[in-house]
């Protein structure tokens, strides 16, 4: 094998973040309303709060190719063709992304790009798309990084730098092979807007629930840096499915795994609990932070878990967080998360406020299904 060049590391630096149509609208999707979620990805703060990608996912294409065989939108759904709406998106300071799937259909059923990778990133890059997700339906007897490696070939092939978000669901153990070839890779099936749920085909059919795809994130850290992400699936924040606690806890957890962004709900009517959520800075900065180091879950008692992620200040971002059915004391150690017995500092994310110097450790009362969520940095 040939040395590889890695494709555009710089794009990804810190985890992909932005908005894809997938989670709230499904194969429901058309230019009208994309052309509204882009102007309310700027006007709800979401954008200033780092999120720059806006994502169609699947069912954006004509059911068949053109007489020379490139892939055509809906007519239907995007009169105007993708390349006026790459110009909107432009126009408004943010980037474009787009869905196709290696094999010969997407989950949609609609033309997939098998036998045109080439064509399909030289199209791609003629509208102006920034961002190419790239989905593993048709395609359960084809070998993942042989197609994922076509397909990362023809995007560096072309002017045009692009995020390369592989999708094949974990099957193949991507986060081994995926750091190489795309810039996010998807370790699990479909997340789904529930707490604890695992659908039919183990999660296959119907998706999985939030704790159920946090726990197959354990012993991914080491795969994950600047420019390689392991991606546990876009957010559900706001979709109606959770309460605001368990929202809160979703957020933080992707933020402590240093996952990619990508918000899923109808930002033309977020409530404001959703916003402030979606849009914390200082959270946020957990989950962007420059070193780049996926947290891990450091300790486990029951319910009761503590995640750590150290940060590049030399300080370590702390999630206390309770799945149980009533609210807990969880008491964090200060070597558990990596610091020595002394003194640290303390801040409590969610609240924007500082919690003094504290000896040792620091115990946290946690609502049922809640976090709290913690920077601590040694003194
Ligand atoms: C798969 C992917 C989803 C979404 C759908 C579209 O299920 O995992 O994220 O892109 O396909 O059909």
């Amino acid at each position: 094998m040939t040395a590889i060049a890695k494709l555009h590391p710089e794009l990804a630096a810190t985890p992909p973040m932005g908005w894809n149509s997938w989670n709230c609208f499904g194969c429901n999707i058309n230019e009208r309303m994309l052309w509204e979620m882009a102007d309310a990805l700027v006007d709800s703060g979401m954008k200033d709060a780092g999120y720059e990608y806006l994502v169609i996912d699947d069912a954006w294409m004509a059911m068949r190719r053109d007489d020379d065989g490139n892939l055509m939108p809906d007519p239907d759904r995007f009169p105007r063709g993708i390349k006026a709406f790459a110009d909107h998106v432009h126009g408004k300071g943010l980037k474009l992304g787009i869905y196709e799937d290696a094999g010969e259909e997407t989950c949609g059923h609609y033309p997939g790009s098998l036998g045109h990778y080439q064509q399909d990133a030289m199209l791609f890059a003629s509208w102006g798309v920034d961002y190419l997700k790239f989905d593993w339906c048709t395609c359960e007897k084809l070998n993942a990084p042989r197609l994922y490696g076509e397909m990362r070939e023809a995007l560096l092939g072309i002017e045009r730098p692009m995020v390369f978000s592989i999708c094949e669901w974990g099957q193949n153990r991507p986060w081994e092979w995926a750091p190489a070839i795309g810039h996010l890779w998807r370790t699990t099936w479909d997340i789904t807007d529930k707490w604890d749920f695992v659908g039919d085909g183990e999660g296959k059919w119907g998706g999985l629930g939030i704790v159920n795809i946090l726990d197959q994130q354990i012993g991914l850290k080491r795969y994950a840096g600047p420019g390689r992400w392991n991606d546990p699936d876009m957010l559900e924040v706001g979709n109606g499915g959770m309460t605001e606690t368990e929202y809160r806890s979703h957020f933080s957890l992707w933020c402590i795994l240093a996952a990619p962004l990508i918000a899923g709900n109808d930002l033309r009517k977020m409530d404001a609990a959703s916003r402030q959520i979606l849009t914390n800075r200082e959270v946020i900065a957990v989950d962007q932070d420059s070193a780049g180091i996926q947290g891990r879950r450091v300790k486990k008692e029951g319910d009761q878990e503590i995640w750590a992620k150290p940060l590049h200040d030399g300080g370590v971002a702390v999630v206390l967080f309770n799945r149980g059915q009533s609210p807990a004391n969880i008491v964090c150690d200060w070597r558990a998360i990596g610091l020595g017995t002394g003194t640290a500092e303390v801040r409590d994310l969610w609240a924007g406020r500082d919690l003094g110097c504290v000896a040792e450790g620091y115990i946290g009362r946690v609502p049922v299904h809640g976090v709290m969520m913690l920077k601590v940095s040694s003194i």
